[in-house]
């Protein structure tokens, strides 16, 4: 099914909420599918951010995401790639209403502690660009007949 990468960026590392981050994830119901801890080179991080290439505060992204280890991870669900981005809330933590992720621990702009796949498009090139397809399981977790039920 549907797939989604998300990163916990190097100001929700430092700040030890990544298994915040995952939790939230993980009690949704979604099903990982690979993670790694790692530095992001600058090469990466340009081809990650080439759709704002040209903006004012793309530099600045780049030397963001490179600033420190991150959490990269995909994450795997039916209709994740909206579900997801309502989880983590609007860019810019003091925008982002309570209850989501950037809502509930950034008061920033550009630190906003989590990056998320906007579309299904841009998630398939993410997670081709971050992950082998190696390094992705595919399993059958023991509880999916309690996630979702019947179908309508
Ligand atoms: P990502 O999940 O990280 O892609 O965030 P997003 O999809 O909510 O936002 P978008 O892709 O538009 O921007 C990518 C990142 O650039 C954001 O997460 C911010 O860190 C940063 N950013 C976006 N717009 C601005 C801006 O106007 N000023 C600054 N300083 N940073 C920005
Ligand atoms: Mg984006």
């Amino acid at each position: 099914s549907e797939r989604t990468l998300i990163v916990v960026k190097p100001d929700g590392v430092q700040r030890g909420l990544a298994g915040e981050i995952i939790s939230r994830f993980e009690r949704k119901g979604f099903k990982l599918a690979g993670s790694k801890f790692m530095r992001v080179s600058e090469e990466l991080a340009r081809k990650h951010y080439q759709v704002h290439e040209g903006k004012y505060f793309y530099d600045r992204l780049v030397r963001y995401i490179c600033s420190g280890p991150v959490l990269a991870m995909v994450w795997e669900a039916e209709g994740i790639i909206a579900m997801s981005r309502k989880m983590m809330g609007a860019t810019f933590g003091y925008d982002a209403e309570p209850g989501t992720i950037r809502g509930d621990y950034s008061c920033s702009k550009g630190n906003n502690l989590v990056h998320g796949s906007d579309s299904v498009e841009s998630a398939e090139f993410e997670i081709g660009l971050w992950f082998d397809e190696g390094e992705l399981v595919s399993w059958e977790p023991a509880n999916e007949h309690w996630l979702r039920g019947e179908k309508d």
